[in-house]
């Protein structure tokens, strides 16, 4: 098992990432902490604990993180993921305080004391702060695994950036620069492989049939995001970006991509833009892998044999998921 601390702004695709993540026994989830980002930083840990309840994992604790941007006014995507951050399902809030401690501090006290990997889901301004105050606390960082960031796609947000680095691009700027210093290189699940993830009708359909209380608690929380892709970008599905750094971390056949350097910029029309140097203009050494491949059926057998399950309770098989070759 691997020891790692989901950092996330739930959110819709947040959300399933954090059911992907409750399902693979891979992983050691020491915590959640949370970040502005789709919805301010206390309701995406509301929304934490919404899922971690559906999986039946009360034991994770959820610390609630940085309010807002580092620089930047604070913009939330309630558009795309509903006013609850959930799609409009308005899931029971699930009673309970949450820690005294904030996200920042506990991913600092984890660092301190232990070698950790970081999936981080939404914009990196916990991330930013605690390493900008302690760089040397980036060597305790086993793997970055950051959803975020384009290379050859368009934007999601504008012409050229992708939400979660747009949303605080002081954060994201100061990572990359800080794990180059350091040696070290972000995996970047940017929206070049996540557009490629698109959980469609059909799909749904099949999942709920399967396991109509897992498929169901997605039909749930997915359809408000089926009907925003379908009215800014023409798409019949979502596009479901997080739960793909999740399986990613886990797998790495499912994605590939070249080492690069990576500079964010902060501000102007190209604010959040990842500058990827594919052609090493500036001959310097990479401080992110950069994935550009991925295959989508795998990725779907992967995540449904892993987040359903069978009506006596048992997994299932990625092979056993037949109709998904057809939908
Ligand atoms: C990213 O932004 C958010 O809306 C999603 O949760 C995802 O992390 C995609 O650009
Ligand atoms: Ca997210």
């Amino acid at each position: 098992m691997r020891k790692i601390i989901i950092d996330c702004d739930p959110g819709i695709d947040d959300s399933l990432a954090l059911m992907l993540a409750l399902s693979s026994p891979e992983l050691d989830i020491m915590g959640i902490t949370t970040v502005s980002g789709n919805v301010p930083a206390d309701m995406g840990a509301r929304n934490a604990r919404k899922v971690l309840k559906h999986m039946g994992r009360m034991d994770i604790p959820v610390y609630i993180g940085e309010q807002v941007p580092l620089k930047c006014p604070y913009i939330d995507a309630m558009d795309t993921h509903g006013q609850d951050g959930m799609g409009e399902s308005f899931l029971p809030e699930v009673p309970g305080d949450f820690p005294k401690k904030s996200a920042v501090e506990f991913l600092e006290e984890t660092l301190e004391k232990e070698k950790i990997s970081i999936i981080a889901l939404g914009p990196m301004t916990n991330l930013a702060k605690i390493f900008s105050m302690r760089p040397k606390l980036i060597e305790q960082v086993e793997e970055l695994v950051s959803m975020g960031g384009n290379f050859r796609s368009h934007g999601n947000c504008s012409p050229v950036a992708e939400y979660n680095y747009w949303c605080d691009p002081d954060a994201a700027a100061i990572c990359y620069d800080l794990f180059g210093k350091a040696g070290k290189k972000i995996e970047m699940v940017g929206l070049d492989v996540t557009r490629k993830i698109v959980l469609t009708p059909n799909i749904l359909e099949y999942v709920c049939r399967l396991d109509p209380e897992n498929g169901g608690f997605i039909r749930r929380i997915t359809g408000f995001y089926m009907d925003f892709h379908w009215e800014y970008e023409k798409i019949i599905g979502c596009v479901i970006n997080d739960p793909l750094a999740v399986a990613y971390y886990i797998d790495r056949s499912l994605c590939g991509g070249f080492d690069s350097y990576t500079a964010v910029a902060t501000d102007g029309i190209c604010r959040g833009q990842t500058v990827v140097d594919s052609m090493d203009f500036w001959k310097k050494e990479p401080n992110s892998h950069v994935l550009t491949e991925t295959d989508t059926e795998r990725f779907m057998r992967f995540f449904f044999s892993r987040v359903l399950k069978k009506k006596d309770g048992s997994e299932w098989e990625a092979e056993e998921l037949t109709l998904l070759s057809c939908l």
